[in-house]
């Protein structure tokens, strides 16, 4: 996002002619903040800081609101968004051996990005498919029933590079 190119007046819109010079410029807030995360999969501390400065807001409290936020992150994510699911359902029927699979064959645990910043693995508390249950994410892509052949394949797509998946589409 070009924080330089933000125009407050013309990016709040309609709504702007009811609010104050200072409810303005917090009301772009989340919206750049998304801008930003959108572009480098989390908020790099230098673009907050010319995001504080063009809104004239502080540091602290920009930190303040996006750490309210579950969906912003302050550390590089991977390329890929693995998320095991390790809710009830999803528990019973082994997703946790499923996770250790990961953790090792990947070398990190949950919560974690690998170093070449290709992966990002996480665990969730359900993902509303119980029916499928044991349950793992691909960035969208939703794998269920996992069994050891399934965990195979599983990884096969977590390994894949972007090329690969483009070719198989
Ligand atoms: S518990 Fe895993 S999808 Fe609901």
């Amino acid at each position: 996002m070009e924080i330089e190119l933000i125009d407050i007046d013309e990016d709040i819109g309609e709504v702007g002619k009811i609010l104050n010079e200072q409810n303005k410029r917090r009301g772009i807030l989340i919206h750049a903040l998304q801008k930003i995360q959108e572009e480098h999969r989390y908020l790099p501390e230098d673009e907050l800081k010319k995001l504080s400065q063009k809104l004239g807001i502080s540091l602290a409290e920009i930190y303040g609101v996006a750490s309210f936020y579950k969906l912003f992150y302050f550390t590089p994510r991977g390329k890929k968004i693995v998320r095991v699911c390790l809710g009830t359902a999803c528990y019973v029927r082994g997703s946790k051996k499923i996770l250790d699979a990961l953790e090792e064959k990947f070398g990190i645990k949950s919560g974690e990005t690998t170093k070449d910043l290709a992966l990002t693995l996480e665990t969730v508390g359900c993902l509303g498919c119980c029916g499928l249950a044991p349950v793992s994410t691909v960035d969208e892509e939703i794998t269920g029933e996992i069994g050891e052949k399934k965990l195979e394949e599983l990884i096969r797509l977590i390994s894949s590079t972007e090329e690969e998946s483009t070719e198989k589409e």
